[in-house]
């Protein structure tokens, strides 16, 4: 039986650019996959089809049950969403933009009023709720386009990016709202470039590039195609990475990556704390001064640097000067 969240074969073109070049995708009912994948890679147009804003050239979409293509209507009350720029109204407040929402639902106004309140409480926004939107900061309005689409909880929920440009606390609450929504039972499918939040919540991880899904797994799957265990050395000073490299390159199983500003070297290798300490003893007779060195599991950023040939860019923080999008409204975002 197909999941929660289904699709097979979809296809989106815009004028030369392929978007989407014949996605997969099965979500078990009460799961989170996680969409991983650099920029540009198709993420957000693959949430836009699934959430009926954007019509595909070519494949099928079902959605809690329902033809996304055939049904839109009955798709869009059945999910909730919350898009890579946070689309609030920027001239009610935090509290009517809830109350606005939960309105929208059908809760009578005092449901939707203590939902509200419920929700400002939960996303840290209570001493701001009686401001007007626009008065937020990049953060403040990515929570409450959050909090908007947790007003009801919807059995299939779509969230691209939740947590990019919120600080380390707020990320780790929504990360625990997140956990206790899935408990529920929900099925969510998360868009995000940190590794680690895919690492913590997602049960599946599919890697998209060009618009294909090029690997999936769950996260220990994916880390143990990767290979076994990395030696990891910080150099004293950058004249130094070039001989490091030599002695990696000696007793590593693959290429040696190096990190120039923070004079980080990462090799693959096999043989454990017996191989550290010979690599160790050579680094010394080379003279090179170690800052740091150590043996680690692979990480998904090794993953994604596998697979993808460059590292997950986390994108531009909401407010910065790549990011100059005028929150629209939800519905005037579909096409
Ligand atoms: N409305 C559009 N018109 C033209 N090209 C588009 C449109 N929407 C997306 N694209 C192109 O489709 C490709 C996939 O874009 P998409 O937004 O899905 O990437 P993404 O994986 O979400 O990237 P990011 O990590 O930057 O958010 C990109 O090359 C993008 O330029
Ligand atoms: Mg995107």
């Amino acid at each position: 039986m197909p999941g929660a969240i289904y699709a097979e074969g979809l296809v989106k073109t815009f004028g030369d650019v392929t978007a989407l070049d014949g996605v997969d995708l099965d979500v078990p009912e009460g799961t989170v996959l996680g969409l991983l994948g650099p920029n540009g890679a198709g993420k957000t147009t693959t949430v836009r089809v699934l959430t009926t804003l954007l019509q595909p050239d070519r494949g099928t979409a079902v959605v809690a049950g329902i033809d996304v293509l055939k049904h839109p209507n009955e798709v869009r009350r059945s999910i909730g969403l919350s898009g890579q720029f946070a689309a609030v109204d920027e001239y009610l407040t935090g509290r009517e933009n809830l109350h606005m929402v939960g309105q929208l639902y059908q809760l009578n106004g005092k449901a939707a009023k203590a939902r509200a309140g419920e929700l400002l409480d939960r996303f840290n926004l209570a001493d701001a709720a009686d401001r007007p939107a626009k008065t937020y900061s990049g953060g403040m309005r990515r929570r409450l386009d959050l909090a908007a689409a947790l007003v009801v909880s919807p059995p299939v929920m779509f969230m691209d990016e939740p947590t990019t440009g919120l600080d380390p606390r707020n990320r780790q609450q929504l990360w625990e709202v997140i956990q206790e929504l899935v408990a529920g039972g929900t099925t969510l499918l998360l868009t995000t470039q940190y590794l680690e939040e895919a690492d913590r919540l997602a049960h599946d991880i599919c890697v998209v590039d060009h618009g294909k899904v090029i690997a999936r797994g769950s996260s220990d799957q994916l880390k143990a195609r990767t290979g076994g265990e990395r030696v990891e050395v910080v150099v004293h000073q950058g004249d130094q990475i070039a001989p490091a490299r030599d002695v990696l390159a000696g007793f590593g199983k693959g290429e040696v990556a190096i990190e120039e500003h923070t004079r980080r070297l990462t090799v693959p290798v096999t043989g454990g704390a017996k191989l550290l300490a010979e690599v160790i003893r050579e680094l010394d007779t080379r003279g090179v001064e170690i800052d740091d060195i150590g043996l680690r599991r692979p990480t998904l950023d090794d993953v994604f640097i596998s697979l993808t040939g460059h590292a997950a860019e986390a994108p531009p923080e909401e407010g910065g000067e790549d990011a100059d999008v005028t929150p629209k409204p939800r519905k005037e975002a579909a096409k």
